[in-house]
């Protein structure tokens, strides 16, 4: 082999006591300062796991066996460990740490599994719904800023599952995009759509994560929802959701995404709204303003928030390209 192996500090006297700092100090070598931090910090972590739970052998091979079993049920339309985080509670976190949100403007929520690059670009007013089971919903919205102004030109991605609780990708004869619809938001920040009233259903649950959640008694659905992407360059991407109040999920959802303040009540078109949007009076109606933030403002706010978290580590650290690394200079 070519180039000769790093210096690294000798390992000397290991015990059980001083296994972790040797650890730490073997990895401190790594040239890459984020990477460095984020090791330093997984090892510290796992360590603490092992120790505080006094972990069994039989424990830690039944944890990696669970790992590789979620690895070998993943494929290219399948991202179990995606659904492990999920189920974890930590997609929402990352999600809340990389995107704060100001209290005036609309929150994050999951992606999922089921958004598609497939789905047509629709005029406003249009219907995304092929599925005549589905009861009519028509949904009124319009995009503004912080300060309550229009922001037109917000290419907008929505999807949702059919009647019977399924995305169209989880139709083994699906023979094109369904419940699935962009949309460019008007000079006025406004769109409009129609599509059904969405259900609750559950999560992809035969697989090792499904199994988990029987273990921990837990359930496997998620509270009925419509789903939102939000893009335009300088502000900040939204991926987000709305979710049905009252819905026998809405306060366990399996993966967490749903929240009080993405929780919405539908109401009904009355004769000037049945008129004005060709819709039959009477009809399931959704009124929704969505309120993006700009890059800046997001990043800002992320930065602000990452101060304040590495003060109360008490942790020697800067934040570069917005991240925490060690401060060695
Ligand atoms: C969804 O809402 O489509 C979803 C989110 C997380 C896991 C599974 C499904
Ligand atoms: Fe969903």
């Amino acid at each position: 082999m070519g180039s000769a192996p790093p210096q690294l500090p000798s390992i000397e006297g290991l015990t059980l006591e001083n296994i972790t700092e040797t650890t730490k100090l073997i990895n401190s070598q790594c040239p890459n300062p984020r990477l460095r931090y984020i090791m330093e910090r997984l090892v510290q972590h796992v360590h603490d796991f092992a120790r505080e739970t006094r972990l069994s052998s039989e424990e830690w091979m039944i944890g990696l066996n669970f790992l590789v079993q979620t690895g070998q049920i993943s494929s290219d339309v399948r991202h179990e460990f995606i659904l492990l985080s999920d189920t974890l509670g930590l997609s929402m976190l990352v999600d809340g740490i990389n995107h704060p949100k100001p209290p005036n403007s609309t929150e994050g929520s999951l992606l999922g599994p089921f958004h598609t690059h497939d789905a047509p670009t629709l005029d406003i007013g249009a219907n995304m719904s092929n599925d005549p089971q589905g009861e009519p919903l028509l949904c009124i919205c319009t995009v503004k800023d912080t300060k309550g102004n229009p922001v037109p030109g917000v290419k907008i991605d929505i999807w949702e599952t059919d009647s019977s609780g399924h995305y169209d990708v989880q139709h083994a004869d699906r023979d094109g995009p369904s419940e699935r619809c962009v949309m460019i938001s008007d000079e006025k920040g406004r769109f409009w759509f129609k599509g059904i009233r969405p259900v609750s259903y559950p999560i992809p649950h035969d697989g090792p994560v499904g199994k988990l959640l029987e273990k921990m008694g837990r359930h496997c659905w998620r509270p009925a929802h419509l789903h939102f992407i939000f893009q335009k360059d300088g502000w900040d991407n939204l991926v987000t959701a709305l979710y049905v109040r009252g819905d026998k999920y809405e306060k366990s959802d399996a993966v967490f995404g749903a929240k009080e303040a993405l929780t919405i009540d539908f109401t009904t078109a009355d004769a000037a709204i049945a008129k004005e949007y060709d819709y039959p009076e009477g009809g399931l109606l959704l009124v929704q303003d969505f309120i993006l933030t700009t890059q800046a403002q997001t990043d800002k706010l992320r930065d602000d928030l990452a101060v304040k978290a590495i003060k109360q580590l008490g942790l020697n650290l800067k934040l570069v390209d917005h991240l925490p690394v060690p401060d060695v200079d």
